[in-house]
């Protein structure tokens, strides 16, 4: 990671990333987010991490799914190795510096700039004029979430790099607008053999917790079996593995099952290649099969005892929810200070 020797005064390295708690948590935010997400845990760097329910009713929720969905996140991100001790685990609803900050990101971004999102093109589809506000501004509330904790690196996958460079244009805007230096320029962390983990069924689409298809991917709520199934009946081709990754440039189903295996055995995937040149997929979907069972199976396992006490987890989202409003709430005070608002009050 590289710090900026720009950054402004009173911001030290920080690390901030969320997930949406709007279904199950998938292979594809295993390895692209949360197994990174302990890693910058463990290598000692401040880590905030933070279940985005206010992004999750950018589209419909049923609100007895979206409480079970959120507290299973959380199991899942403790289960994974996110220890409450060491990084802030919390819901983003529980702080209001998330939805203050974004208003005032609502002023800051230009209009242009949300209909560039891709994401956002993505999920209105033909649909744009019916679907919510809220799905339009969803990226100005990621850069409150960011920026509320003056956060300097974000780990997050490939689909969320434009996301990301639109958290600087906004800091990088308020900071001029305002005559300040007071946001830094938020650097992504896109790194790993898995930034961007395929659906089973089509190796050009993204694994998604919200495709039809529950063949398509691998939820960390499945047990051995139906992991070990949905490998097997992954899609392939008739070919066996090339003796280089240059050989699976136009394989995109094959070359998604060799980056899942370099992700899950911590290899790149040039060893992957390298160990298993040359071998047909009815060897190479057993070795995935038993790789990702063995990695995954504690998690899961883990997940389903945490679950068994909500009590117990809605007492950790407290608690960080309350370290999370101590750093962002003097960040968002001074906001309202630079932009004019009077704070009669505190
Ligand atoms: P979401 O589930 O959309 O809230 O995504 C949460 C995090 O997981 C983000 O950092 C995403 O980039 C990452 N993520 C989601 N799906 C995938 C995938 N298929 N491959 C890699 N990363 C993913
Ligand atoms: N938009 C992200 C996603 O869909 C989730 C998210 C919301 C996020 N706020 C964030 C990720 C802040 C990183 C930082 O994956």
């Amino acid at each position: 990671m590289n710090h900026p020797e720009t950054l402004p005064q009173g911001v030290t390295p920080r690390i901030f990333s969320g997930i949406q708690p709007s279904g199950g948590l998938t292979l594809g935010n295993y390895l692209g987010a949360l197994k990174r997400f302990v890693q910058k845990q463990d290598e000692g760097i401040e880590t905030v991490y933070c279940l985005v329910d206010m992004h999750a009713i950018t589209v419909w929720q049923d609100p007895a799914k979206l409480r079970h969905a959120t507290r299973e996140a959380a199991a899942g991100f403790i289960a994974a190795g996110i220890d409450p001790a060491r990084s802030i685990l919390f819901n983003q609803s529980q702080v209001s510096a998330h939805v203050e900050l974004a208003w005032i990101f609502n002023c800051v971004a230009r209009l242009g700039w949300m209909s560039r999102m891709t994401q956002f093109k993505d999920k209105a589809g033909a649909n744009s004029e019916n679907v919510s506000l809220g799905l339009y501004a969803y990226p100005a509330l990621m850069a409150a979430d960011i920026l509320a904790y003056r956060a300097t690196h974000v780990p997050v996958g490939e689909d969320q790099k434009q996301h990301i460079e639109l958290t600087r244009d906004i800091a990088a805007k308020f900071n001029n607008d305002y005559g300040v230096n007071f946001f830094p320029l938020t650097e992504p962390v896109i790194e790993g053999a898995a930034t961007r983990v395929m659906s089973l069924r089509d190796g050009t689409k993204k694994m998604s917790k919200s495709d039809p298809s529950d063949q398509s991917r691998i939820n960390l709520t499945d047990d051995a079996d139906t992991i070990a199934k949905k490998i097997r009946k992954a899609k392939t081709d008739a070919e066996p593995l090339p003796g280089s990754l240059d050989g699976l440039r136009d394989r995109p189903d094959a070359r998604n099952l060799v980056n899942i295996y370099a992700a899950l055995a911590d290899m790149t995937p040039d060893a992957v290649i390298t160990q298993y040149a040359g071998a047909q997929f009815g060897t190479f979907k057993p070795a995935l099969a038993d790789l990702a069972v063995a990695k995954l199976s504690p998690i899961t396992t883990q997940m389903t005892r945490l679950m068994q006490d909500p009590a117990e987890i809605d007492r950790i989202l407290g608690e960080g929810a309350a370290r999370a409003d101590a750093i962002a709430r003097p960040i968002v005070d001074q906001v309202y200070d630079i932009v004019g608002m009077i704070r009669a009050r505190r």
